[in-house]
């Protein structure tokens, strides 16, 4: 009998829903095809890199109705970069080292055929360095930021929107009695996808994004509008990279031992002081989402986008079609090269249909 070929699966950056529909898929694909096992790598590339490799077989056992799971069966860490790991010198301080030719050497050692490597921009940004220097290697897109240009949506995306729109529906009806403004800050650094979906989902106000920087005295505006003899309500989304024109982003901009994350968060509670500063008389409540957009199970959309684009990596595997990512585009799983995946950030154009739409159904984007 023929020895079966190893594929190795990891995840890593930020968690997703769907993450886990993916590992099932490839693991019943090749299962169904008979000429492979399949791997997981814990924590990322961090599993392989391990002295003692921390990797698990994806038995039939193992991965067995695990599609309906949020988070990930293998863990994952947005530290582990195999072109830059977070290395602690001998005084204390970190500094990054390039460990790429020593992981792609133990994988070689350990026999794996071929690689996915289920992550977003920056996890694929590492799989096409890695493909350039030699390893059979395919990538997935994933985040529930949707701003991968490659693909026309991301699993995860979907779920973290309904998510969205069910807390932003609960803070419509406690507005509306309290006559307060709610301003509700949902995840999106660089794109204002869940956002701009939120609103319209949610009928929202006032959206704000990133794409579209917001001056105050719009916003104000809109407030006072809304409001009738101190009666009215008013319900704001706010993406967490939303800044005012000729502003920057409100978060924490430390980097913390070669973490890639530069973290966001709070810009809803600095809205809210800067409303009250400027003058508006209306009260005001924040709530800030945060992880609960991440974490859970998915929607039966993202499970079905997630199989379907797991199926597609073991396809491209069998076909020895390396440096390329499964990518929906026209409403099928396809795919694409790996380097076009991370050539540019799909952000949202300012006259694209989707900001008409919401600007034709009497939403504010605070720029005019
Ligand atoms: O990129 C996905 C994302 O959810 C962003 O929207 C968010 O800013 C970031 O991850 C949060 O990362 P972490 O979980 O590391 O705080």
């Amino acid at each position: 009998m023929e020895k079966k070929k190893k594929i190795l699966i990891l995840t890593g950056g930020g968690d997703c829903p769907g993450l886990n529909a993916v590992i099932r898929a490839i693991s019943k694909a090749a299962r169904q095809n008979g000429n492979y096992e399949v791997w997981g790598s814990i924590e990322a590339f961090n599993g392989v890199m391990k002295d003692q490799p921390e990797i698990v077989k994806l038995t039939r056992r193992r991965v067995a109705g695990i599609h309906v799971k949020g988070g990930t069966i293998l863990k994952t860490t947005n530290k582990g970069n195999p072109l830059k790991y977070p290395t602690q010198l001998e005084d204390g301080t970190w500094t990054t080292r390039d460990r790429s030719d020593e992981l792609i050497n133990k994988i070689n050692a350990l026999g794996f055929h071929a690689v996915v490597n289920i992550g977003g921009d920056g996890s694929q940004t590492i799989s096409q360095a890695l493909f350039e220097k030699g390893l059979n290697i395919v990538g997935v897109p994933k985040t529930i930021d949707n701003d991968l240009s490659a693909t026309d949506l991301t699993f995860g995306f979907t779920t973290a929107v309904q998510i969205a729109t069910e807390s932003f529906d609960r803070l419509v009806t406690t507005a509306e009695s309290h006559h307060r403004v709610m301003i509700m800050e949902v995840m999106g650094r660089d794109a204002g996808w869940i956002a701009l979906h939120t609103a319209i989902a949610g009928g929202a106000e006032i959206c704000l994004i990133p794409e579209i920087p917001f001056d105050l005295k719009f916003i104000l505006r809109k407030i006072k509008k809304r409001y009738n003899k101190g009666r009215g309500f008013v319900n704001i989304v706010i993406s967490e990279g939303a800044k005012p024109v000729g502003g920057s982003v409100t978060g924490n901009l430390a980097k913390v031992k070669g973490d890639l994350h530069i973290k966001l968060g709070g810009v809803a509670n600095q809205l809210r002081a800067d409303l009250e500063a400027a003058g508006c008389q209306s009260q005001i409540r924040t709530t800030i989402l945060g992880h609960t957009q991440r974490g859970g199970t998915p929607v039966s959309f993202d499970r079905i986008l997630a199989t379907a684009m797991g199926v597609k990596a073991f396809e491209l595997i069998d076909n020895e079609d390396f440096g390329k990512m499964a990518a929906f585009r026209n409403n099928r799983v396809e795919s694409t090269t790996l380097k076009e995946a991370i050539s540019q950030y799909k952000v949202l154009k300012p006259d694209s249909y989707l900001i008409r739409t919401a600007r034709t159904v009497g939403v504010s984007f605070g720029d005019k």
